[in-house]
């Protein structure tokens, strides 16, 4: 399948919203968010997640060849001085029908890619759910590594799922060694 991908800008909102609410309903204990809420939560809304790459508040999209969204990923970089060298992955996922072809993962490294190139910017941070171990594993060969574990993170349907948290250094960061 050829796979473009690109970032997201306000006219794909709505494409995004059918993505993830999509996703949210197959997958709830994957994300924090919950389907009831992000269905009922108008596309519009999204537009403001949607920024130019260079500032470091973006989503990547992967489409097929006509156009349609098949997978997303977001990074949101921290707001406040003190935390402006950090950004979170958020949203990853690919629609049910496309997953298993590599998608995920080169949306994940297209996006630490462009994280790379933002000024400041010296750290990636995420959080999985722990027993999604093919995502972990799709992360690890990324470059991230697990620094803690939060127990019983989010609960879904009366069930806890323990949140995994994750750190990848880009290439500013003081830490990597020369
Ligand atoms: C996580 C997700 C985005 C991965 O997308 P994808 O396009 O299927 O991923 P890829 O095809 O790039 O696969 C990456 C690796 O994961 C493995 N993998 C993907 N889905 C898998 C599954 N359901 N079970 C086992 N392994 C799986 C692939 O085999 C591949 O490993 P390999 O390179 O050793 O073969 C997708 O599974 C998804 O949307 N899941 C639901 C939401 C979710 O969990 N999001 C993550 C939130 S932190």
């Amino acid at each position: 399948m050829t796979v473009s991908i690109r970032p997201l800008t306000a006219a794909d909102v709505h494409q995004y919203k059918r993505v993830r609410d999509e996703a949210l309903r197959c997958a709830p204990e994957a994300f924090t968010s919950d389907y009831a809420s992000s269905v009922a939560r108008p596309a519009s809304a999204y537009a403001a997640r949607f920024g130019p790459p260079e500032s470091g508040h973006f989503f990547l999209g992967a489409f097929d060849v006509a156009g349609q969204l098949l997978g997303c990923l977001g990074c949101e970089r921290e707001l406040l001085p003190q935390q402006r060298h950090s950004a979170r992955l958020v949203s990853m996922m690919v629609a049910p029908t496309a997953q298993r072809r590599g998608i995920g993962q080169r949306l994940l490294d297209a996006c630490i890619r462009q994280a790379a190139q933002v000024p400041g910017l010296e750290q990636l941070v995420l959080t999985v759910t722990a027993s999604n171990r093919h995502v972990v594993r799709l992360y690890e060969r990324a470059g991230f590594r697990a620094w803690g574990v939060l127990p019983r993170a989010i609960v879904v349907q009366g069930v806890g799922y323990d949140k995994l948290h994750m750190v990848r250094l880009l290439p500013l960061s003081p830490l990597i060694s020369p």
